[in-house]
């Protein structure tokens, strides 16, 4: 494995890679520009233990690499899978801090500090969807229908598609940037011991929520942003 290769590069190289580090706490999406080497270097886990977990991931053909399928295709499973769990997830998140926090926020005072950056996030997010799906992602569609067709793209209004680009790719920083504050103030994920169901399905659920906005920002990072851009300059030199 090559270790001067970025964690964006390997994790869109080979999907089953995004389970590693997902498992090791290793940032593929938002700080998905570290070589291998340099994210190996400051998480204190030796590249020697990914090819040991790489190795043991079975070859799964549910795995769909996403860099050979259509834009057109990534973007409905992007919006299908993942915009729509975040949108559950946050309406069923939401009454379940309220609930946990009634019952534990008096002994356990982080959790306020956890459902305050939740909502943040929650926010932002709700947003930065209806960004994606209003503007960009119409936008890429359209630019992957003029390629086909073999020709020119319709003008957009925002020049470039390089600029809804930067701005999304700052939002999910910030997104990222918002789930590690979660993680500090939830130590971890660790449960306390006095913790009851709903505690435990908070804490479950969150972790869940992590590695589902990974997945996502990952697969618009480092996958589809790069296609579009990619995509974009080729139509404009012919
Ligand atoms: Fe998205
Ligand atoms: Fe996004």
């Amino acid at each position: 494995m090559d270790q001067q290769k970025t964690l964006g590069q390997l994790a869109t190289e080979n999907p089953a890679a995004v389970r590693v580090f997902e498992r090791l706490g290793l940032d593929y999406c938002c700080g998905g520009n570290q070589t291998l080497e340099q994210a190996c270097g400051a998480a204190g886990v030796a590249v020697e233990e990914i090819e040991t977990w790489l190795q043991a991931i079975p070859p799964e053909k549910v795995v769909k690499n996403w860099q050979d399928e259509p834009l057109f295709a990534l973007i409905a499973h992007i919006q299908d899978t993942h915009h729509a769990y975040v949108r559950e997830t946050v309406a069923r998140l939401r009454p379940l801090f309220d609930k946990v926090c009634q019952a534990h926020a008096a002994n356990h005072p982080e959790l306020r500090v956890q459902n305050d950056v939740f909502n943040g996030l929650a926010e932002e997010l709700s947003s930065h969807l209806m960004k994606e799906e209003m503007v960009l992602f119409p936008y890429i569609i359209r630019l992957e229908e003029a390629s086909l067709e073999q020709r020119p793209a319709i003008p957009a209004p925002f020049g470039t598609v390089q600029n809804p680009v930067s701005m999304m790719m700052r939002e999910h920083d910030s997104a990222g940037e918002a789930l590690r504050e979660l993680r500090q103030a939830a130590s971890g994920y660790a449960l306390p011991p006095d913790a009851c169901a709903s505690y435990r399905e908070l804490y479950r659920t969150l972790l869940e929520f992590e590695a589902d906005l990974h997945q996502h920002i990952h697969l618009e990072n480092n996958i589809l942003f790069p296609r579009a851009i990619a995509l974009e300059a080729a139509i404009s030199e012919r």
